[in-house]
C-alpha cells in the first residue's frame, strides 16, 4: 500500500509551515503523497526541525560549497533522484531555479506564491498587494517553468484585504488558505487529474466554482 504513495522531495529556506501542512495532510491519509525528503539552502531552517520531528530526511545543502548555481543544483537533483522524488514543491524556498533544474524535472515541480498571480510575484506579494490597494488577494499554486512565479496555475485561493490591514494581518489571512490548497494540489496530482494544456491546468472529474466574490460587499 505504501508503494502508491507519491514520492515528494520539498525544497524549503525557512519556517517551513506550508511543508508541515503537506506532512500532516499526509500523515492523516489525506493525500496519496508522502514526503521523503526536505531540502534546504539555510542550515538553521525551522523547516529542517520540523522534518526531522517526523522522521523524514532533512538535508542541509550549502550553496556556497559550490562554485555556481548549476553545480548546486546538478548536486540538489541527483540527491531528489537517488531517492525517487515524482514531485518537487517548494514552500519558502527563496531561490530562484535555473533553466537547467526546470528541464531536468519539467511537470515535476510546483511552488506556491501569496498573491493571485499574476499579480504581486516575486518577494513580498502580501505588501504589494495592500501598497496596491486591492480588495481581494490570495494565493497561488503553479507549476514552475523557467520564469519567476509563472507556470500554469493549478489553484487559487481569494481572500478579502481589508480596511484594518498590515502585512501580517493579510500574510496570515492568506497562509491559512496556503496550507489548505497545497495539499489539494498535491493530491490532484498524485491522482494524476491535472491535464496541463498551454497554460492553462484543467483538472479531471472536478465540476469549477461558479461562485463570485466581491468585496466590499454590493449592499451596505
Ligand atoms: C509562504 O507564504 C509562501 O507562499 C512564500 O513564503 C512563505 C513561506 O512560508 N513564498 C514566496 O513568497 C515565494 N515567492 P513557510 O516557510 O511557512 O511555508
Amino acid at each position: 500500500m505504501g508503494s502508491e504513495l507519491l514520492k515528494v522531495g520539498v525544497l524549503v529556506s525557512g519556517r517551513g509551515s506550508n511543508l508541515q501542512a503537506i506532512i500532516d495532510a499526509s500523515e492523516r491519509g489525506e493525500i496519496q503523497a508522502q514526503v521523503v525528503v526536505v531540502v534546504s539552502d539555510k542550515g538553521d531552517a525551522l523547516a529542517l526541525k520540523r522534518a526531522q520531528k517526523h522522521g523524514i530526511e532533512a538535508l542541509f545543502l550549502n550553496p556556497d560549497a559550490y562554485p555556481n548555481r548549476e553545480a548546486y543544483e546538478r548536486a540538489m537533483g541527483d540527491e531528489l533522484e537517488r531517492r525517487g522524488v515524482e514531485l518537487i514543491c517548494l514552500a519558502g524556498y527563496m531561490r530562484v531555479l535555473s533553466p537547467y533544474f526546470v528541464r531536468r524535472f519539467s511537470g515535476r515541480i510546483m511552488n506556491i506564491h501569496p498573491a493571485l498571480l499574476p499579480s504581486f510575484p516575486g518577494l513580498h506579494g502580501q505588501l504589494q498587494a495592500l501598497d496596491y490597494g486591492v480588495k481581494v488577494s490570495g494565493c497561488t499554486v503553479h507549476f514552475v517553468d523557467e520564469e519567476v512565479d509563472h507556470g500554469p496555475i493549478i489553484i487559487q485561493a481569494v481572500v478579502p484585504v481589508l480596511d484594518d490591514d498590515d502585512e501580517d494581518a493579510l500574510s496570515s489571512r492568506i497562509l491559512e488558505y496556503e496550507h489548505k490548497i497545497y495539499p489539494r494540489a498535491i493530491q490532484l496530482f498524485a491522482q494524476g487529474r491535472l491535464k496541463v494544456q498551454k497554460r492553462r491546468v484543467k483538472i479531471e472529474g472536478i465540476k469549477p466554482e461558479t461562485w463570485a466574490a466581491v468585496n466590499p460587499p454590493l449592499q451596505d
